[in-house]
This record gives structure tokens, C-alpha cells and sequence, in this order.
């Protein structure tokens, strides 16, 4: 047999491969097999959750909800601990559900088993896993699905770190009308509590006419709104054999036809550059939000955090935003607890809050992440501190939220029609800034953009009524 030595064709292989003895497992049985994608994390596992749906429904695996199906993928996060115990956890769950059904194959992917001392957990104490890859080689997921479908044992395949990019594999989409896409891999900045550097290896940018191409076909295929994806999607492109800007990479994707909406996450402060700010001014499509991470107020943190820019010159970035687009709305996200924050540390982030003014935060108690260089720092915070601090930072930013976001009643929106609630007969649709709005109309709606008048602020979210 010619197995291809060429990306994607050799995963198209295997796809096919897998299809044929899925198809005789499933004619013996006299029914599909099923397959359930249990995805823990970010936005950019969320985006690898759909290729694996989208290589799944290829091999004809049909989907559902529930755990107890044939096939079950966790795609795991590593960045906080509880997100690693909530997997062993339900790992015990997933083994019980496979004691019962003999053709069911569990596999475990993402950040987490980047990490070599939960692989070798895994081996030693949940030797019933069948199938164990890494974010590098996810793209090989086929293939190592026909590896254990040819062996009886557990298959591990997790590589240190990659330059590959490989393009053109199924995916499939949760929402028919918006989408995440990836427009780069990894992150060099190595802030010293974060574990991602390590997990998803070294900043890897896809090229322009790849992720152009990929808009493309995804307007013709109804979607609306993307949004593009990277742990630094700043520094885009500086590594490219021909450099391109992330700010240029926008222009390129604004001139797409039919798209509508254009996203992004996630910014840092460091490499926010003006050029940007003067593209999404100009920009129809570029909405009109900024999540823009600070994790401290305290300049001195931000230095142990190896952040790269002082709590002036995140004040000078939002300054700059503001003045050229008012009504931006700013997100952020914050760590309490860093080693060695102090009370005093501790109050320059909560009036950083107030003088922002963000629209929301994600808060988050600093995890100790083995590996990285704030683990071995001394003057751990103890845990009733941290407590005390993040009860504090959370009515903080709760407060400020919650006057910021009523600042557009009585005013009218593009919203992007998400969703239908059957039970309240309302509609769920998303503004520019990222808030949600409900009001009436029917689900034949769901896709389009339409004009809703803010009638009233419920918190986070608005009641309103279609204009047209
Ligand atoms: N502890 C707590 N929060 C963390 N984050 C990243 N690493 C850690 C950690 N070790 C947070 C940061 C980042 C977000 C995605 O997760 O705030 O922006
Ligand atoms: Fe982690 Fe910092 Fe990279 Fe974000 S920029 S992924 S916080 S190292």
C-alpha cells in the first residue's frame, strides 16, 4: 500500500482508512458509532475541537452530547490546576462508561499532555486510555486513530515543539455563522507564570494568502463573523520569510467580500502598535473591542511578571484607544497572588480597574505552573490573602461593569442574531462591544445582522427590540 509522505494527503489517507473499519464495526453492531469532544480551555482549543469533529464526522462517527459514546476526546488546558484535577476527575467517570461498552475509545489531547509528568501519570494509573497527542501534532490525529486501531495498547505520540503548519484538513463549525481562525500558533513571550510557551511551543505564524483563503471559503459557507486567533496576535507575521504586520494582515481581511465582522484575541499591551489602533478606526468590520490582558496594576509586578510594560503605558494603550475609537469597549484579564504582591501591589490593580473602566475582567487566582520560573519563586501569597484579594478584585470589577455597560440604553446596535430561546420566545443577539442583547423575533433570524434599539440594561446583558 502507498501511504502519501505529503500533508494533508497522508491524513486524507488515513481518514479514509479509518472510515472503512469504522463502517465494519458499525454494520456488525447495526448502528453508528458515536463520538463526544469534551474541550476544556481557550478559544484556541475550542478551534482544535472542531477539526477533530470535523476528521470524526469524516471517518463517520456521528455526534452527541453525552460522555456515554463510542469515541470520547478530551482536548485538555494546562494553564491553571484545577483545570488538570477536574480531567483525572472525570477520567475515573470516563473508565466506569468503558467497563460497559466494549467498543468505546477514550483519547486525551491538548496543553495538558505537553506536560511530561502528567503522561507518565497517565500511563502508570489510566492505562485504560487508548490514544494520547499533543498540540504539535494534532493534525495527526487520523493517523494515530489507525494506530490504534491496528495495535491493543495505549498510543502516546507528543512532540517538544513543531514548525509545522499543516493546512487544508476538515473542520467543523459550532455556529453556521461565525468562527474562530487560527492566524498563529505558540508564544515567545514567556511571562514567568505561564505555562504556555512550554506547551505550545515557539511563535509560529500561518501565511497571509492560508488564512485569507480560509476566510474565503468560510463567507461563501454563510459565515458572518470571524474571529482570529493567537496568543499574541500583535507580533503576527515578524516571522514570516516575507514579514507582514498584524495590523496589515486586517487591511488584507477587511477587503474580504460578504464578511461582516472581524475579531481578535489576544492582544499584549507590549506590542499594541499605532498602526493598528489607526486600522481598526478606519476599519467597518473590525468591532469595536479590545481584549487587552493586564494581570497587574503594580509596575512592579508587572516586571517579575516579565510583562514588558509598565502600569503607565497600559494607562498611554487605553488612552490611545479611547481617543481614536470612544466607544470601544475594553476587556482584560487579572491574576491575584503573584509571588510577592503585596497589599500595596495588590491596590494598584484594583484602582487600575476603576481608572480603566473595563467593560469585564477575567479574574484569576494565580496557579503555580511546575516549569515555570514563578514556581521556584520564594514569598508564595498564602491562600487567605489570595481569597481575601480576589473577593475584593471581583466586587471591583463587578461594579465598574456593571456602570460601564449601561452606557448604550436608549441607543441603537448591529447585533449579530445568535441564538433563539424557545422558552422566553426571544432572540440572543451580540453587539460589536461583545454584549449581549435579547428581544423578539423569530429563529429564522439567526446569522444575520440586524438593527436592535437598547431599550433597557439588565447588568450584563440588554432587553431591546428590532428596529426594522
Ligand atoms: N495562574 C493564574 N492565571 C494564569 N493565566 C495564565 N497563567 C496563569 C497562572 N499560572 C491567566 C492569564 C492569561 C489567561 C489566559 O490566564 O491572566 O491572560
Ligand atoms: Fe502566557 Fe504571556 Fe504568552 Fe499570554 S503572552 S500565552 S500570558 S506567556
Amino acid at each position: 500500500m502507498n501511504i502519501p509522505n505529503t500533508e494533508p494527503e497522508r491524513q486524507l489517507f488515513f481518514i479514509q482508512q479509518a472510515k472503512e473499519h469504522v463502517g465494519e464495526i458499525q454494520k456488525k453492531l447495526g448502528r453508528p458509532l458515536t463520538f463526544c469532544v469534551n474541550t476544556f480551555g481557550c478559544q484556541m482549543n475550542a478551534r482544535d475541537s472542531e477539526k477533530l469533529v470535523g476528521i470524526l464526522e469524516q471517518i463517520g462517527y456521528v455526534e452527541q452530547e453525552s460522555e456515554e459514546a463510542d469515541f470520547v476526546i478530551y482536548n485538555t488546558c494546562t494553564v491553571r490546576e484545577n483545570a488538570n484535577l477536574r480531567v483525572y476527575g472525570r477520567l475515573g467517570y470516563l473508565h466506569s462508561l468503558k467497563k460497559k461498552n466494549p467498543h468505546m475509545m477514550i483519547a486525551l489531547c491538548g496543553c495538558m499532555m505537553q506536560e511530561e509528568h502528567v503522561v507518565a501519570k497517565l500511563k502508570k494509573s489510566y492505562s485504560f486510555v487508548d490514544l494520547i497527542f499533543g498540540t504539535h501534532n494534532i493534525y495527526k490525529f487520523p493517523e494515530l486513530l489507525m494506530n490504534r486501531f491496528d495495535s491493543k495498547g495505549m498510543i502516546v505520540d507528543i512532540w517538544k515543539d513543531t514548525d509545522k503548519i499543516v493546512e487544508n484538513l476538515p473542520s467543523e463549525r459550532k455556529y453556521s455563522f461565525k468562527s474562530g481562525v487560527n492566524i498563529m500558533f505558540g508564544c515567545n513571550n514567556f511571562c514567568s507564570y505561564c505555562i504556555v510557551p512550554y506547551v505550545r511551543g515557539r511563535e509560529r505564524s500561518r501565511q497571509p494568502e492560508h488564512i485569507i483563503a480560509e476566510i474565503k471559503r468560510l463567507v461563501a459557507d454563510g459565515v458572518a463573523e470571524v474571529m482570529l486567533l493567537g496568543q499574541n496576535v500583535n507580533s503576527y507575521g515578524k516571522n514570516l520569510e516575507e514579514p507582514v504586520t498584524f495590523a496589515q494582515l486586517l487591511e488584507q481581511i477587511e477587503g474580504i467580500e460578504g464578511l461582516e465582522r472581524i475579531r481578535f484575541m489576544t492582544s499584549h499591551p507590549k506590542d499594541l502598535s499605532d498602526e493598528l489602533i489607526a486600522v481598526m478606526k478606519s476599519s467597518k468590520k473590525i468591532c469595536s473591542h479590545m481584549h487587552l490582558p493586564v494581570q497587574s496594576g503594580s509596575s512592579r509586578i508587572l516586571k517579575i511578571m516579565n510583562r514588558h510594560y509598565t502600569r503607565e503605558h497600559y494607562l498611554e494603550v487605553v488612552a490611545k484607544l479611547r481617543q481614536a475609537i470612544p466607544d470601544i469597549s475594553l476587556t482584560t484579564d487579572i491574576i491575584v497572588g503573584f509571588p510577592g504582591e503585596t497589599e500595596e501591589d495588590f491596590l494598584d490593580t484594583l484602582s487600575l480597574v476603576r481608572e480603566v473602566g473595563f467593560d469585564s475582567a477575567f479574574t484569576f487566582i494565580y496557579s503555580k505552573r511546575t516549569g515555570t520560573p514563578a514556581a521556584a519563586m520564594e514569598d508564595q501569597v498564602p491562600e487567605d490573602i489570595v481569597k481575601d484579594r480576589f473577593d475584593r478584585l471581583l466586587a471591583t470589577v463587578q461594579e465598574v461593569a456593571h456602570e460601564k455597560s449601561a452606557r448604550f440604553t436608549e441607543t441603537t446596535q448591529e447585533v449579530l442574531v445568535e441564538d433563539y430561546n424557545k422558552e422566553k420566545d426571544l432572540l440572543t443577539g451580540r453587539m460589536g462591544n461583545n454584549i449581549l442583547v435579547h428581544f423578539p423575533g423569530d429563529a429564522s433570524q439567526i446569522g444575520t445582522i440586524v438593527p436592535v434599539y437598547l431599550k433597557e440594561c439588565k447588568g450584563f446583558y440588554y432587553l431591546g427590540e428590532m428596529t426594522r
